[in-house]
């Protein structure tokens, strides 16, 4: 069984009835449930939400030291938090893949959500495409595992 972690940072357990004309209206559980339908048998989906920077730090460590590719959505943290961006590049580091994720898409959006200060240590990133960005996401670090494993 592998794991791919979804990791989720601040508000977005607030999915469904935050913004819907902007986050859609399904809630963080209806996007888990969809996830997991749609990954191949034998990948787990441990899906995750806090508000707290120091625990999604945490989870990010977890993934180095486990090897767990990530899916991140990392909501406001995306635009200031170069904690959480020191340890996501502990991930390119390990050479582990991590997708940043989000629902809207930040560029049409407020200046301040034109930058990102994860995306230049992210494997790539999907925006825009609602809860498909996640499905989208997941189905490339699928991908991803596939071509490593064909290379062991
Ligand atoms: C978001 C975009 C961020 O700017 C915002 O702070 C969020 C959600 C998205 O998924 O569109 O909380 O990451």
């Amino acid at each position: 069984m592998t794991t791919i972690l979804v990791l989720n940072g601040p508000n977005l357990g607030r999915l469904g009835a935050r913004e819907p004309e902007v986050y859609g209206s399904e809630t963080l559980a209806d996007i888990g449930a969809r996830i997991e339908a749609s990954v191949p048998d034998g990948i787990h989906i441990d899906l995750r939400q806090t508000e707290d920077e120091s625990e999604l730090i945490g989870w990010l460590y977890e993934a180095v030291d486990r090897g767990t590719p990530v899916v991140l959505n990392p909501a406001a943290f995306t635009h200031y938090s170069y904690g959480l961006r020191d340890a996501a590049a502990l991930l390119k580091q390990a050479g582990v893949p991590l997708i940043e994720v989000h629902l809207s898409n930040p560029h049409a959006r407020e200046a301040f959500r034109h930058t990102s200060v994860i995306s230049a240590v992210a494997s790539g990133v999907i925006a825009g495409f609602g809860a498909d960005s996640y499905l989208l996401a997941v189905e490339q670090i699928v991908r991803l595992i596939g071509a490593s494993d064909a290379r062991a």
